[in-house]
């Protein structure tokens, strides 16, 4: 991260921060532009023009497999300030933070409720692994969230982007609720994060009081600004919608399912001169093999998918190959096989698992022991900063949605903000 700071990054676009008397006008002005091109959007959707992030369910699957390394850090660049002495002086970040974690509510953790969105769809594995660069900006703010004191000024210029809403935001959780997929993710990010006195307000209040306090001025603005900039590192949601790419997403699919399907295939049917099996052994050929299937008629591309003999094969019960593809994976092929023009909304019974809430039990004898230690230390302890300090290692990043991290979070909040428990 160091390096996407060095003293040559442009600042320039940032000059309106100088200006620090005006930094809640330019943020209202900001809004007033967005919720503008959002009317705008719904007008046009009005007069029966398309979707113009999702023309299908899989391009809002694609979407969702694509943000997810962000969204399971969600909040995490916040963690460094609970490393601060006077806590009292950060309130508004740590406030911030705990609602990020939801209070230690598994329904209102942002990284919970995106592990169970993507559960409930059946999406967790769905192409895994990405291509590194949809972590870059993962990676960005976990490293913000280990910063020392003296650096808290990135945490706050880079918050004070996140937290402002964004017309992708908007128009994403309009799509994904049209479509039949939950939005409310989506959703909570557009009402908690509210400029009039939600979290993007806040991200305007601890500017403010990190400036008071700031030793040096124009440093403490500079380093802000670049904060702020590292919001641009790696691929942003809306260049992942612009780039939402059907076919290399179902090709994924297909590609997955013939790491096995390359042995299962019997010899007595070839095409082009090759096996099935032969067709599956090398990821390459997989497009050249969907390419021939179209052009038997196997698979006849914008029409009803029952048309098509491959679907039949896999969507029949007695269908030879019925099984194989989960109801994930057929929505997909169904989506590139029917086209933008025939899709629908998801139906209600395709939900994956509807009790994804049970990842957030104690899973192990270890977790059980290690709670039950972390209540005792709680209690056998009267001073205020111990209780905090032995409770914030599991409101990190990486814990803080685990059974463990829910409770400590619950805990942390009833000690520090005794109004705002859950
Ligand atoms: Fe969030
Ligand atoms: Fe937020």
């Amino acid at each position: 991260m160091v390096s996407q700071l060095d003293s040559s990054t442009d600042l320039s676009t940032l000059d309106w921060i100088d200006d620090v008397t005006q930094i809640e006008q330019y943020c209202y002005t900001h809004l007033q532009r967005t919720c503008t091109k959002f009317q705008d959007y719904l007008a046009r959707r009005k007069q029966q023009q398309a979707r113009e992030y999702f023309p299908t369910v899989s391009h809002a699957f694609e979407f969702l497999t694509k943000v997810a390394p962000v969204k399971f850090v969600d909040g995490a660049w916040l963690y460094a300030v609970l490393e601060q002495a006077d806590l009292h002086a950060h309130q508004d970040l740590i406030l911030t933070y705990l609602e990020e974690l939801g209070l230690g509510d598994p329904l209102a953790n942002h990284v919970c409720m995106y592990q169970d969105l993507l559960c409930q769809h059946g999406l967790e594995q769905v192409t895994q692994p990405l291509s590194p660069i949809y972590y870059e900006q993962a990676a960005v703010q976990l490293a913000l969230a280990h910063v020392g004191v003296d650096d808290l000024a990135w945490v706050i210029g880079f918050n004070l982007a996140y937290e402002q809403l964004p017309l992708h935001l908007l128009i994403s959780n309009y799509e994904l609720q049209e479509l039949g997929i939950d939005p409310q993710y989506f959703n909570v990010h557009i009402t908690i994060d509210n400029l009039h006195n939600g979290h993007a307000k806040r991200s305007i209040d601890a500017f403010y009081q990190g400036l008071s306090t700031a030793k040096d001025q124009a440093i403490y603005i500079k380093r802000v600004k670049q904060g702020y900039l590292l919001n641009d590192i790696g691929k942003s949601s809306s260049q992942i919608i612009a780039e939402l790419d059907l076919e290399q997403f179902v090709l994924r699919v297909f590609q997955d399912k013939a790491r096995i399907g390359q042995f299962i295939h019997n010899d007595k049917c070839q095409f082009a001169g090759k096996t099935i099996n032969q067709w599956l052994s090398d990821p390459d050929q997989i497009q050249d093999f969907l390419n021939i299937l179209i052009e038997k008629k196997c698979i006849i591309q914008n029409e009803a998918v029952e048309n098509s003999r491959f679907w039949q094969m896999i969507d029949q019960p007695n269908g030879r190959m019925f099984g194989v593809f989960n109801a994930t994976e057929k929505q997909i092929i169904k989506d590139w096989i029917q086209g933008a023009r025939l899709s629908t909304r998801l139906k209600p019974t395709h939900l994956e698992h509807s009790t994804a809430q049970t990842s957030k039990q104690l899973k192990t004898n270890e977790d059980v022991f290690e709670l039950g230690q972390l209540k005792k230390s709680i209690q056998q302890s009267n001073d205020l900063k111990h209780q905090l300090s032995l409770l914030k290692p599991y409101l990190a990043p990486n814990l803080h949605a685990t059974a463990t991290g829910l409770w400590a979070t619950q805990h942390y909040t009833r000690l520090l903000f005794p109004a705002h428990r859950i």
